[in-house]
């Protein structure tokens, strides 16, 4: 700031200084009036009680509290005291703590739609913990110590989203689901050690989304699927697949988005696509795929978006890609394509932009325009 300045802004200085006075006042008394305790933090409908010392609580809850933070607090057991007077209460967050058990919330259990329960050490999902959380909407139980999901563990609940990443879940026991089959929307299980998907253990009618990377899925069964359909996405990525049986996702009319990267697919079959109708996005860069079979695209004919990127692609056989006429991007970069069919890329007519970096190519472009010349829209190669 130069001093000739220095008046005027001087002068918006104090201005400034008075409203921030004024509004201290203002939040002071507001929180005053509704009490904030020590060594907590009160802003809006939330108190914020996390990272106090180890293994402490406040003595009480105030009953404004709509919002309850007490994560990063080294907490073992929580006094069921500490909720007995809690009308508004609708969120906690209890994530890294020391728990090993769902805690008791008391009556205010009832009106309860979030809880947070990431980072502790919980083992087992017991029924009876959860029955008195009879709104729960949201139970997050990422990273605990769960190594399977019993038939049993989940009452009547309108769970809406389940997230498990991060356990070390091997096992999911049939018909664990069953009770969460009208209302789960998002069920996120990456990062846990599923080498198989039960057939038929997904009948949830109403679920969105479906996570399921970094496990050890090697086969996918026909029919795995079934039973899920309003699934607009399915992640898989990071896993170890090397075969989709015929009608592995058969049943997932109404997906979108499939991620598939990061395995260990060698080709793409119509057996494997068969019954994906509205699959607009298809991701399958860095898998081992040598081939793409004639027809493949048969049942997918909306896609949009293709990822075949750092694959083992060498050949770009005539109408690899017939039936995509809705495509508009497709990336083939990273591969090994030395060979591009005179009519590989027929029946394109709608791609705006083809990635064909780092291949072996650099000759085929010269000797033949072939290949190109179908490509009407293209924007980007
Ligand atoms: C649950 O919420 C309702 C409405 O917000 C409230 O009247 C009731 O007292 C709450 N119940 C408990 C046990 O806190
Ligand atoms: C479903 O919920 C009911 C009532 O909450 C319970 O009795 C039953 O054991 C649960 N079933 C399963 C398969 O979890
Ligand atoms: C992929 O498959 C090959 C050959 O079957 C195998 O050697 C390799 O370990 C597999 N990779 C992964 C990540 O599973």
């Amino acid at each position: 700031m130069s001093p000739r300045t220095l008046p005027r802004c001087s002068a918006r200085w104090a201005g400034l200084v008075l409203l921030l006075l004024t509004t201290e006042l203002c939040v002071g008394y507001r929180e005053n009036a509704r009490t904030c305790p020590p060594r907590c933090t009160c802003a809006g409908e939330l108190l914020d009680c996390s990272r106090m010392k180890k293994g402490q609580t406040p003595e009480t809850i105030p009953e404004w509290t709509v919002q309850l933070d007490l994560s990063h607090n080294k907490l073992q057991v929580l006094r069921a005291a500490l909720f007995s007077n809690l009308p508004h209460l609708k969120e906690i967050k209890l994530n890294n703590n020391d728990l090993e058990r769902i805690p008791d919330f008391g009556a205010c259990a009832l009106n309860i739609t979030t809880l947070v329960l990431a980072n502790n050490r919980i083992s087992r999902i017991w029924p009876d913990q959860l029955q008195p959380l009879l709104a729960l909407e949201t139970l997050d139980l990422s990273s605990n110590n769960m190594v399977d999901i019993r038939a049993d563990s989940f009452p009547l609940l309108p769970l809406r989203n389940l997230i498990l990443n991060s356990n070390r879940i091997s096992a999911l026991e049939p018909g664990c689901f069953v009770n969460l089959s009208s209302t789960l929307q998002v069920l996120r299980l990456n990062r846990n050690r599923l080498s198989t998907i039960p057939a038929k253990i997904f009948q949830l009618p109403n679920l969105q989304h479906l996570e399921l990377s970094r496990n050890r899925i090697r086969k996918v069964e026909g029919l795995t699927f079934q039973g899920l359909h309003a699934l607009r996405s399915l992640k898989m990525q990071r896993n170890a697949i090397n075969r989709l049986m015929d009608g592995a996702l058969w049943g997932l009319s109404n997906m979108e988005v499939l991620h598939l990267d990061y395995n260990n697919l060698t080709e793409v079959s119509k057996g494997w696509l068969y019954g994906l109708d509205h699959l607009q996005h298809l991701h399958l860069a860095h898998n081992a795929i040598v081939r793409i079979r004639p027809h493949a695209w048969e049942f997918c004919q909306n896609l949009r978006q293709l990822d075949l990127a750092s694959t083992h692609l060498a050949r770009l056989e005539e109408a690899s890609f017939s039936g995509l006429s809705l495509l508009d991007q497709l990336h083939l970069g990273n591969n090994r394509i030395s060979f591009i069919a005179d009519g590989a890329f027929r029946g394109l007519s709608h791609l705006q932009t083809l990635d064909l970096q780092n291949n072996e190519i650099s000759w085929t472009i010269e000797d033949m325009n072939g290949p190109f010349s179908a490509l009407d829209r293209l924007r980007k190669l």
